[in-house]
This record gives C-alpha cells, structure tokens and sequence, in this order.
C-alpha cells in the first residue's frame, strides 16, 4: 500500500515537474516573441493617433516582461525540484541577460515617454538609443528562444529521440517560424514609415 501511494505520488509529482518544463518556452514565446513583437510593430501597423499607440506600446511590452517573469520562474522552479543546478547553459545566461536588460529598458522608456516624462531635449536624445536598444533586446530574445529549442532538442536527441522523426522536425521548424517572425518584425520597425498624405494631388 505504502508502495503505491509513494508510486503515485512520484507519478503526480513527475506529471506536474513536466507540465511546469513544457510551461516555459510557452510563456516565453508568447510574451517576448509574440507579444514583444506586436508592440515593436504597433507603431507602424496600428492606425491610431501616437498617444494611443504608445499606450499599446507600453502594455502589451509590460505583458511580455510579466509572463517572461514568469516563464522563467518555472525553469528555475522545474531546475530546483528536479535536483538540476541552475544557470549552466549559455541559452539561461543569454535568457537572464534579456530579461535584465528587456527590464531596464521598460522601466527607462515609461520614465522618460510616459510618466513623469522627461524633458523634450531628453526625450529626442532618448528616442534613437530607445529604438536600437529595443531592437538589440529583441533581437536577443529571439537568440536566446532559438538556443533553448537546440537544447531542448539535444537534450531528447540524447535521450532517444530519433534524429529525423516528426517531432524533431517540429522543434526545428518552430525554431525557424521563430527566427522568420522575429526577422519581420525588426524589418518593420527599420523600414520608413509610408507617409499618407491625402491632400496633395499625384497621379494614379
Ligand atoms: C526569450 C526566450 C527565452 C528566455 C529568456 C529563456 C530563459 C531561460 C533561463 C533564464 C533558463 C535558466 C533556468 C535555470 O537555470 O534554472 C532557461 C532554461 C531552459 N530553457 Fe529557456 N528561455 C527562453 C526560451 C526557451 C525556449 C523557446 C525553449 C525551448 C524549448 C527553452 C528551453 C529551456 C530549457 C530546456 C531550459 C533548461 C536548461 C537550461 O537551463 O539551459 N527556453 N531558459
Ligand atoms: C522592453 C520594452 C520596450 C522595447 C523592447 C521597446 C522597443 C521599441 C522599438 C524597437 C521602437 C521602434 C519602433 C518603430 O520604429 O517602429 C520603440 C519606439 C518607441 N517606444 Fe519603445 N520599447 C519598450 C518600452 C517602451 C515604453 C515602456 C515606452 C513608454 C511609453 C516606450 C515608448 C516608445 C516611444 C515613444 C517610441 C517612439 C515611437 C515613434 O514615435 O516612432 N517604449 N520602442
């Protein structure tokens, strides 16, 4: 009886440990990815007034760093209970770098754009470092989401999985919709923005 109550409770306990893994790339895909893409885009693709937009900006950017938060809280958590040391890899170094630096450069573009508000000299000296901050902080959340598929791949690759079958394709092609959606997105934010200009005249 002891036996299966303590076979059960491993089972259960193996069940949740794995949900909380599967949990991570998840979260993280969907905030920094996802998320943190539309935001970068929203300037340009939204036809809304900048006030408006920039309200978007800003929430949709603070849900991407509050689920990141949390995506990355589970691979700790997912580490501490499973007994695996914690920050051995270049994919969590290079996760912890952007979460880090995705924070600092929410928390300086709500001072400065937002609230308080900096002054106008601060906030034109601000924009351009903002712009290429934020595409470099993108950019390596999009680095780092790549190098957890390859772990995560290596890691069933050495536990079995066969090298060519269906799901490591899927991990691969994820890795590759990934890489795409984040080349469009900073493609976007780089190209000017089309200026309508419906008063002038010019020929069809
Ligand atoms: C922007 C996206 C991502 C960030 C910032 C990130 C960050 C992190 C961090 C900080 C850790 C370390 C946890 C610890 O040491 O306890 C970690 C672990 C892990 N992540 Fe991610 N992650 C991201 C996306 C992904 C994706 C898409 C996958 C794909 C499956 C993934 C798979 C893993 C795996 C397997 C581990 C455990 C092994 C290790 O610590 O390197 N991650 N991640
Ligand atoms: C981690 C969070 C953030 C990232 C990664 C980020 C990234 C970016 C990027 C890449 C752009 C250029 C978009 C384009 O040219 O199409 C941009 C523009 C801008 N962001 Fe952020 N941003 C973040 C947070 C914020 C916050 C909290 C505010 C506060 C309101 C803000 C205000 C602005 C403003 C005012 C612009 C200029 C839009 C324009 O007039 O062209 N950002 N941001």
């Amino acid at each position: 009886m002891a036996f299966r109550v303590s076979a059960q409770t491993y089972t259960y306990v193996s069940h949740v440990l794995g949900v909380v893994a599967a949990i991570h790339p998840v979260l993280m895909l969907i905030g920094f990815i996802i998320l943190g893409g539309e935001a970068i885009i929203s300037y340009k693709a939204l036809p809304w007034g900048k006030d408006v937009k920039k309200l978007i900006h800003l929430v949709l950017h603070a849900i991407a760093l509050i689920l990141g938060i949390i995506g990355v809280y589970t691979a700790f958590k997912f580490h501490n209970e499973s007994g695996i040391a914690n920050l051995y890899s270049l994919h969590s170094w290079l996760g912890i770098g952007t979460i880090c630096l995705y924070g600092v450069q929410w928390l300086y573009g709500f001072l400065v754009f937002f609230f308080p508000g900096g002054s106008t000299a601060l906030r034109s000296d601000s924009l351009p470092w903002h712009v290429l901050f934020g595409m470099f902080v993108y950019v390596l959340a999009v680095c780092s989401a790549v190098l957890g598929f390859l772990e995560k791949l290596t890691f069933l690759e050495n536990s079995g999985l066969y090298k060519y079958g269906p799901e490591a394709f899927l991990v691969n092609f994820t890795a590759i919709v990934t890489t795409l959606y984040g080349a469009f997105v900073v493609f976007s934010a780089v190209t000017p923005d089309r200026v309508v200009d419906d008063f002038s005249y010019s020929s069809i």
